[in-house]
């Protein structure tokens, strides 16, 4: 494309593009042109305008990593974009023209599973395996339009003038692309629309209602939202708080995300829709933790369902269920299939019993109950294979830290698993609290034997632990790697350790010596994935140093149970003065730990625990 600068173009970095409906203040003057989701299947990379086939400034491409953000405002050309983001999935670009020649506009995308593209009465159609179907049109009618798989391929036919390419099929590959481009009449203003269904007829009916009035379309939209808040979010507990509250509760359900095609047949909370566009297993145990404090439990319970609906060999949970099979076959090389070889974290027994204390849903408990210690138990099976009740991580992946130091040296280039598990103090610890949660529902419905077991495996562990992974001299928790020797690295992991123990065990007094210590562990953002005093600490690399808030969470509800409540509420202000620490409420991926900068992927959903901990600073311990 040519990028010749046709006039004095200005690019403002903005927030504006995503749609606050809760603020009103979803109608910016001008547009945005960002990384765009429509409804789930594909991701807009890059919107251009080209007048008399000449590129204006403004168009960018999308880094896959860090969605970018940039308003396109020129004297030719402004656009407005408006989103109803996610219930219903349309969204419009309103070009205002006051330039002579001919406009197009010329959108690229990439798709996460193969597409069809057909053109039919100058509405294009991207019908998405997945059972989606995107509708592309211009109002007024575009006078040409074209699309294909390769951009050389479009801008070849568009400047041949063909208007037409018929069917064509995007590649099978997980960064597959698509162009469109579209005319519109010299000097004349109109609105560019993409609207998602399940058939045509229903992306159609969408895409006209918006082109028709826009306005009507916004106010429905503006409508479901304020009534999510009215029905069924509770008032913000705490004030002073309000704007973290809002932002929280925002960005979890815009992340929410309706598949409905089997094996994710639930809706649930996608991490980040932007990046991680299916569902986790720690992910949703914690997004079903926030969930059930909504006004009515069932998101809760369903953000839960397709995991358990689906249990794997010996009750193994799995870790990521892709709505692609051809994205998993891309990430794990495991056969065309959605679900991945490995687990994640087990956090989903404590979450089952978060939502029961809230629901008290007998009925859901006892269908739950035995996935759980089916689950729990293919950790003893699959990952223990010493049989020394201390299970192991197989690979970086399902530890969920994924690139924390310890791995370094046991990760083999290339490959996926460990040589063998690595016996890591957080697995273990986060196994007690589960044995012990299945222990105490078990009792709750009074299935003695499952509570016998599940206690007798939370002391076994526990034992197991303090005997093979405590250090007297330096007081910490180090793992075992795949030979069985000590990883001295002092990470968030060994913290983790205070899951298992109770109050009065020796060893919490040492864990809190570190955890309190500035050098190490009491950054001004605590707490730190990689204690600071580490040659791997680094601020700006995931599980290499930064501090996450679904660790955080865990290391103050177990603070709790400790009856260390002050520092527990200490860490907890710490953790909701970060997510506020650039003036305006962030709910990212991960945090610097020194300057509180929010990191990683924005809008991410765990990250919403915050709810959790406004909700009850006290109460919770688990
Ligand atoms: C990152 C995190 C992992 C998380 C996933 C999805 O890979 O390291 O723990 O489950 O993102 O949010």
């Amino acid at each position: 494309m040519n990028s010749r600068m046709q006039s004095a173009g200005n690019l403002v970095g903005s927030t504006g593009w995503k749609a606050r409906f809760w603020d009103g203040a979803v109608e910016g003057t001008v547009a945005a042109l960002g990384r765009i989701e429509v409804g789930e299947v594909l991701t807009l990379t890059a919107v251009r305008l080209l007048v008399d086939g000449v590129e204006l400034p403004g168009a960018v491409e999308a880094s896959a990593w860090q969605p970018w953000e940039v308003s396109l405002d020129t004297p030719q050309v402004a656009v407005r974009r408006s989103t109803t983001f996610e219930d219903q999935h349309v969204q419009w670009f309103e070009i205002q023209s006051a330039a002579a020649g001919s406009i197009t506009v010329w959108i690229e995308f990439e798709t996460r599973s193969p597409l069809k593209i057909a053109i039919d009465d100058g509405v294009v159609y991207w019908e998405s395996e997945l059972g989606r179907v995107v509708a592309v049109a211009c109002n007024p009618a575009a006078t040409r339009v074209v699309t294909g798989c390769e951009a050389a391929d479009v801008r070849r036919l568009w400047d041949a003038g063909v208007d037409f390419n018929g069917w064509a099929q995007v590649g099978e590959l997980r960064d597959s692309h698509g162009v469109v481009a579209c005319g519109l009449p010299a000097g004349r203003s109109g609105v560019l629309a993409l609207a998602v269904g399940r058939t045509r007829q229903e992306a159609l009916e969408k895409l006209t209602a918006a082109q028709g009035s826009p306005q009507t379309v916004l106010e429905h939209a503006r409508g479901t939202w304020e009534q999510f808040f009215a029905d069924n979010v509770p008032a913000c507990p705490r004030a002073g708080y309000e704007e973290l509250w809002r932002e929280a509760w925002y960005v979890l359900r815009a992340n929410r995300m309706d598949y409905a095609n089997p094996p994710l047949s639930h809706p649930f909370t996608s991490p980040s829709k932007f990046n991680y566009p299916h569902q986790w297993l720690w992910d949703s145990a914690f997004h079903a933790i926030v969930w059930r404090w909504l006004k009515s439990s069932d998101w809760a319970r369903m953000e839960l369902s397709n995991l358990l609906e689906h249990p794997l060999e010996h009750g193994r949970l799995c870790h990521e269920i892709h709505f692609s099979p051809w994205v998993c076959e891309l990430n794990y090389q495991h056969g065309h299939q959605p679900f991945a070889p490995t687990s994640q974290p087990p956090v989903m027994a404590i979450a089952v019993e978060l939502v029961h204390q809230r629901d008290k849903n007998d009925q859901w408990l006892r269908q739950t109950l035995p996935k759980l210690v089916a689950y729990l138990q293919w950790w003893h099976i699959a990952r223990d294979p010493d049989h020394d009740d201390l299970a192991g991580w197989g690979c970086g992946w399902e530890s969920g830290l994924d690139n924390s130091p310890r791995w370094d040296h046991v990760a083999q280039a290339g490959k996926l698993w460990f040589p063998a598990p690595v016996e890591a103090t957080e697995l273990n610890a986060l196994l007690v609290q589960e044995w012990r949660a299945v222990a105490r529902l078990a009792g709750h419905l009074g299935q003695t034997k499952i509570q016998n077991l599940a206690e007798s495996w939370a002391g076994r562990i526990k034992s197991a632990m303090i005997e093979r992974l405590w250090d007297t001299a330096d007081e910490f928790f180090y793992c075992r790697d795949h030979r069985e020797k000590p990883i001295r690295m002092k990470t968030v992991g060994g913290l983790l350790g205070l899951l298992a123990l109770d109050p009065g065990d020796a060893q919490v007094s040492g864990l809190l010596r570190h955890l309190t210590d500035e050098r190490e562990f009491w950054t001004p953002y605590p707490i730190p994935s990689v204690a600071r005093d580490e040659p791997s600490f680094t601020t700006g690399q995931m599980w290499r140093g930064p501090t996450w808030i679904n660790t955080n969470w865990l290391l103050i509800r177990s603070l709790e149970r400790l009856k260390q409540g002050t520092l527990a509420v200490e860490l907890a202000r710490r953790t909701l003065a970060m997510v506020q620490s650039e003036g305006s409420a962030k709910l990212w991926e991960w945090y610097d730990p020194i300057t509180g900068r929010a990191l990683g992927n924005k809008d991410y959903s765990w990250s919403a625990l915050v709810i959790d901990l406004l909700m009850d600073q006290s109460g919770h311990a688990i």
